[in-house]
């Protein structure tokens, strides 16, 4: 049985940022209090800056909210350059690749290896602030580096998840109008070579304009396709670059990086994200909630191509000096045990993965922890969708031997670092739970007509009070931005930020989440729209219509199922190939991520009078829930029972 409450251990309580919930509520009142004076203390204290900003948060554009206008800094020196006269021989990037390949690089190393790699982009590609530079790699050293070097000319990054198609990639490179493309010939995964460059050169064979130059980094040694003129060799062009470069000092509100995510509509969005404010919160948020120390090692497993990455591999640690450690691997190669060898091995003190690995993990080897010390671990967390109680269980029990602090990380693309979390020395934790808000973050759980749910009400997830490291913009599109995240509720007439996710909050304030309330479906912690997902399958020429929606799936949280209606009338025989096929067009089009867990053939669609798809009668009847929506305003009401039918004959 879980505790209701497990209180912070006392020695991390006593040496950590935040010591006690005093502590907490007393920084909570003073952010409540002069809110401004709260951001603007931290802005000054925590960023070194290169021209001091005039004021801290400009409203008058809201929501295009600006924050520490005036002030001018470079990301790469608060990450690099200022930690030189103090830890320069200090590990800042641990590797160890999927073969057990290790490369250590201190913090004057990658100060180095960005220098001469922003002079390469600089020299050899033109690139200079404000271009767009598309990252399409693996978990190596120089996907980090690459991001600082873009950082360093106040060049704008975007990077591209590996596992992305082509298409996929084609379609984020075109919105960004990238000049350049980074990327590897491939990296190892299992124990195998796979390969990226092949990936950007069919993205490329689509028709991008924009992109003058591919640079290639070797990783795997594998043959690749050189097109002269445009792909050049990471390793020879950097050779003779100078380790010495001038960072290009850009104002606090400059675009650090876009980061494509899925929205409930339409194609995936450009998050875009600032410099300055983005920077201080990723690197207060590392301080508070992994407890940070000076001779902590902290791992988070995140791959770079998702925010986390972004913000807790790169940004976050190298910002506030840790050493951070990448791994190239997947955690279950080549056993279930090499999280915890690696724990061992490095004496990680912080932990930080996904619920998804969590329950892989302990489904594939329950005991495996019990080979290793794991006697370093402090601090573990987890991100990316709701822990449920027994993954929960095991990770505080066997992973942190009930001694080490859980904090359930509750955050998203665009909120930019962390903003409901149980902070380790302070707050007593409630298992499952993403518990508080962080100070300075003003978050609440409304209902429809925009007052605080009442505790145990199922309410909306909303943050209603602007903070530094907010989504600016999405790139290219305002409108969007505004509709997406503005336009579905307000307090008091004022549109507030709505997470698009539903909690709970209860009578002590913890805020439990309950899931995504639009179209996003969280397979394995990454979001992933139905929209794209069906415009995908329409692809297929036999698709007349599809209807995706997400379905509880023991391992990912949610898998992802799709109700299929065909052109022609095909036979069983014929429609299990065509879930190959379908699943083929998928892969094509987004990526093996996306791929149906479940598919299913149905007459029709359940749709109202007026066209539109009745989700939530097939997200009930994909898990098999009795029906309570009212069917008779459906077009044909029967159709409920039919695709009932299908459900009953595919076994769900
Ligand atoms: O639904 C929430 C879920 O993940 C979504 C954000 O996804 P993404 O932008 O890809 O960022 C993931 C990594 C930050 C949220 O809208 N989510 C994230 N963290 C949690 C979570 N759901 C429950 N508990 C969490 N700790």
């Amino acid at each position: 049985m879980l505790q209701e409450l497990y209180q912070p251990h006392p020695e991390i309580a006593q040496n950590a940022a935040i010591k006690s919930m005093e502590e907490y509520h007393a920084l909570m009142a003073k952010a409540n209090e002069d809110y401004e004076g709260f951001w603007g203390d931290y802005a000054r204290e925590k960023i070194d800056w290169f021209k001091p900003f005039d004021t801290v948060l400009n409203e008058s554009e809201a929501p295009f909210y600006k924050w520490f206008e005036g002030g001018e800094l470079n990301v790469a020196y608060q990450c690099l350059g200022r930690h030189l006269a103090t830890k320069k021989n200090k590990a800042a990037i641990i590797f160890e690749g999927d073969n057990g390949d290790q490369r250590v690089l201190t913090y004057r190393e990658l100060y180095y290896e960005v220098n001469k790699t922003a002079n390469m982009f600089r020299n050899q590609f033109d690139i200079k602030k404000g271009d767009r530079v598309v990252l399409y790699m693996p978990m190596i050293p120089e996907a980090a580096i690459s991001m600082l070097a873009c950082a360093k000319l106040g060049a704008i990054h975007s990077v591209v998840f590996g596992g992305f198609s082509a298409e996929a990639l084609r379609d984020r490179i075109i919105d960004a109008e990238a000049k350049l493309v980074v990327t590897a010939d491939g990296a190892f995964r299992k124990g195998q070579p796979y390969m990226l460059k092949p990936v950007v050169d069919e993205a490329l064979s689509y028709g991008c304009e924009c992109v003058k130059n591919v640079c290639v980094v070797e990783r795997n040694g594998e043959e690749i396709h050189w097109e002269a003129g445009r792909d050049y060799a990471y390793l020879e062009l950097i050779k003779n670059e100078s380790v010495k470069c001038e960072p290009e000092i850009v104002e606090s509100e400059h675009p650090l990086f876009l980061l494509y995510t899925s929205g409930s509509t339409g194609k995936p969005k450009g998050v875009q994200h600032s410099s300055a404010g983005y920077i201080l919160w990723a690197q207060m948020t590392m301080e508070w909630v992994f407890d940070l120390k000076e001779n902590d090692t902290y791992w988070c497993t995140a791959d770079v191509g998702w925010i986390t990455g972004h913000t807790y591999i790169v940004y976050g640690p190298l910002a506030a000096g840790a050493t951070t450690v990448m791994f190239e691997g997947v955690p279950t190669y080549p056993d279930a045990g090499r999280c915890w060898k690696m724990v061992e091995e490095y004496q990680i003190n912080q932990f930080y993965t996904a619920p998804t690995a969590i329950r892989l993990l302990h489904k594939m080897g329950e005991d495996e922890p019990d080979k290793y010390d794991l006697s370093s671990l402090r601090i573990l967390g987890t991100v990316g969708e709701p822990i449920d109680p027994p993954a929960w269980k095991w990770y505080y029990e066997k992973i942190g031997d009930s001694k080490c602090a859980i904090v359930d990380t509750y955050w998203q693309t665009e909120t930019g670092g962390h903003v409901i979390t149980p902070l380790p020395g302070a707050t007593p934790i409630k298992p499952a739970c993403a518990t508080l808000p962080l100070p300075g973050i003003i978050a609440k759980v409304l209902d429809a007509e925009g007052k605080p749910a009442a505790p145990g009400e199922q309410g909306l997830m909303c943050i209603t009070k602007p903070w530094p490291s907010m989504i600016r913009n999405i790139w290219g599109d305002p409108q969007r931005f505004v509709k997406s995240y503005f336009g579905d509720c307000s307090v008091d007439g004022k549109a507030v930020y709505f997470t698009g996710d539903g909690a709970i909050v209860d009578e002590n304030g913890y805020i439990t989440i309950t899931g995504r309330t639009d179209d996003v479906i969280n397979v394995s912690g990454h979001r992933m729209g139905t929209a794209e997902v069906e415009a995908a399958i329409k692809k297929h020429p036999n698709v007349a219509a599809v209807a995706v929606v997400g379905k509880p799936h023991p391992i990912k949280g949610e898998g992802i199922f799709a109700y299929v209606v065909l052109k022609s009338e095909d036979t069983i025989a014929e429609e299990m190939s065509m879930v190959q096929e379908i699943n083929e067009v998928i892969k094509k089009e987004i990526g093996a991520i996306a791929l149906c867990d479940s598919m299913i053939f149905v007459p029709d669609l359940p749709k109202t009078r007026s066209g539109k798809i009745m989700r939530r009668i097939l997200r009930a009847l994909a898990r098999g829930e009795e029906i309570t929506q009212d069917t008779s305003t459906l077009e044909d009401p029967s159709i409920v029972e039919r695709i009932k039918n299908c459900c009953k004959s595919a076994g769900i």
